[in-house]
């Protein structure tokens, strides 16, 4: 399995059966994506939340690919309108999807259709439980503060193996937040994102690991370039 980070909140997964996922796949606008829209192929496409940063080019590349979309009732109803093949869901639920299994969670951020003319509502943003044929869970957080729930849902019910944290702050939580959220979560493997994308989100990700590994030593930071991918 990769997971393969594409700058932002944008990864991925290309699972040991060859299923291909894309999460927030904001590839065209990104400064720091490391590939073009057009060399995306994918199966399912995940949607956190309708701001720009992270609907990105999921119509393009779902017209282009014919990918499913999960997204949440409101962006789903949306996609529908516009004739794409969209699975919604909310808080809670699980889909099966082939052989994995996606949980929409709770995320602590906004989430309006922002990339319309006239600024659409667009629900509650999320994040998602990933749970891959072989069994390992995968939590993409989306955009966040962090929020207690990290602390007793995520990690108590569905303990992530691997877990994808913004680190950028401002517009989620920073790296001193994003370190408590660790160790709450307590993952194996955390990948950090939503940094180094534009000024305002700038950050060392290597002061970030410093700040997990002194909060909880068993936690392994893997930071990426983008392009760049962890695979197990
Ligand atoms: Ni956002
Ligand atoms: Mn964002």
């Amino acid at each position: 399995m990769i997971i393969r980070w594409l700058g932002h909140s944008a990864f991925q997964i290309i699972t040991n059966h060859n299923l291909k996922i894309l999460i927030d796949p904001f590839i065209s606008n990104n400064p720091i994506s490391p590939v073009m829209v057009e060399e995306l192929s994918t199966d399912l496409i995940m949607v956190t939340h309708g701001h720009k940063d992270h609907f990105g080019d999921t119509m393009e590349i779902a017209n282009r690919t014919g990918a499913a979309i999960i997204a949440n009732h409101e962006n789903s109803v949306y996609l529908s309108k516009q004739g794409f093949d969209s699975l919604g869901m909310n808080m809670g639920g699980t889909v099966e999807f082939q052989d994995i299994e996606v949980t929409m969670v709770d995320s602590s951020h906004s989430s309006d259709m922002d990339f319309m003319d006239e600024m659409g509502a667009g629900g509650s943003s999320c994040g998602y439980i990933i749970r891959l044929e072989n069994g390992r869970k995968i939590y993409h957080s989306g955009d966040t503060g962090i929020f207690g729930d990290m602390k007793t849902v995520i990690r108590d019910i569905y303990h992530p193996d691997i877990a994808l944290l913004p680190i950028g702050d401002r517009f989620t939580m920073g790296p001193r937040e994003a370190a408590i959220a660790a160790d709450w979560i307590k993952p194996e493997i955390l990948i950090p994102m939503h940094y180094n994308t534009f000024p305002v989100i700038q950050q060392n990700p290597l002061e970030f690991a410093e700040r997990v590994e002194a909060l909880n030593a068993s936690i392994k930071v893997v930071i990426l370039e983008p392009g760049e991918f962890y695979e197990e």
